[in-house]
């Protein structure tokens, strides 16, 4: 953050933030774009590519990276590809640690998270790939929204040091430009631009994550009773985000 590196970080975030409250995503992200060379947007679902498709459209150099669990649907992999041919990007695909996958499903099966809860497999799966690509990086931003889940993600906002993948000295700064952005605000961009989308959403997904943790919704569910459905709704963080629930 060159322009701002004399005050102290925690400053630098809360005027930041305070600058950016009532920006539009788009200058959100431009501001982050500008500030760090070293960032990269975290793409997996739809408002990911919303975020794609605006830096895109700011002819600024960007970076995208995703992570393979093993477990998405074939839906979900097709959708990863034909992002990166529609944009002409690379996409930085992260994939779990081949013994920690093996260990885990010689001891426990191939659906341990029916019984023993997601965290296990999620922090094998995703949370370390995650962490091993954050090390490379000095911000990263997400597609994150507040009304995705009230009771985990309510207070989302647009800047924060993420403390959870911080280092002993390096600060990783997080941004979440779309976190003002509502579900209708995020298919409205996608139709009126044109704007690649996951298939599954016309089988009444919503929110898409691995296969064997996501199912449909019924009208009017809320969107995140599709994933980890045999859980409690304040348990539907897989580790990524885990600074909204430990600040
Ligand atoms: S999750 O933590 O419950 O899986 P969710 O699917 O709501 O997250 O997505 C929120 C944001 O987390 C996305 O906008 C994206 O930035 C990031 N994210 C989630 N899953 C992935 C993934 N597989 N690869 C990269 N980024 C991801
Ligand atoms: Fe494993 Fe399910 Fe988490 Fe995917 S969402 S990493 S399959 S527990």
């Amino acid at each position: 953050m060159a322009q701002l590196a004399e005050q102290p970080i925690a400053n630098q975030i809360a005027s930041l933030e305070t600058e950016l409250t009532h920006q539009s995503p788009q200058k959100i992200l431009e501001r982050a774009l500008g500030l760090f060379d070293n960032i990269a947007i975290s793409f997996s679902g739809a408002e990911d590519v919303v975020l794609i498709d605006m830096a895109h459209r700011l002819n600024k150099p960007f970076k995208v990276f995703s992570l393979d669990t093993g477990r998405l649907h074939p839906e979900t992999y097709q959708f990863i590809d034909r992002v990166r041919k529609h944009y002409s990007i690379a996409i930085d695909i992260m994939y779990p640690d081949a013994a920690q996958v093996e260990a885990l499903v010689r001891e426990k099966g191939l659906f341990s998270f029916y019984e023993d809860g997601h965290k296990e497999c999620c922090d094998i799966r995703k949370v370390a790939p995650l962490r091993r690509k954050l090390t490379t990086l000095d911000a990263w931003i997400t597609g994150q929204r507040q009304d995705q889940n009230p009771a985990t993600r309510g207070k989302v906002p647009i800047v924060q040091v993420d403390s959870a993948f911080s280092t002993e000295g390096k600060q990783l700064v997080k941004f979440n430009p779309l976190s003002y952005w509502t579900s209708l605000d995020v298919w409205m961009y996608i139709r009126s631009y044109e704007v690649p989308y996951n298939p599954l959403h016309e089988r009444g997904f919503i929110s898409i994550g691995c296969e064997p943790c996501t199912r449909p919704v019924l009208p009017n569910q809320h969107e995140r009773e599709g994933r980890w459905w045999w859980e409690d709704a304040t348990k539907k963080e897989c580790g990524l985000h885990s600074i909204n629930q430990n600040p």
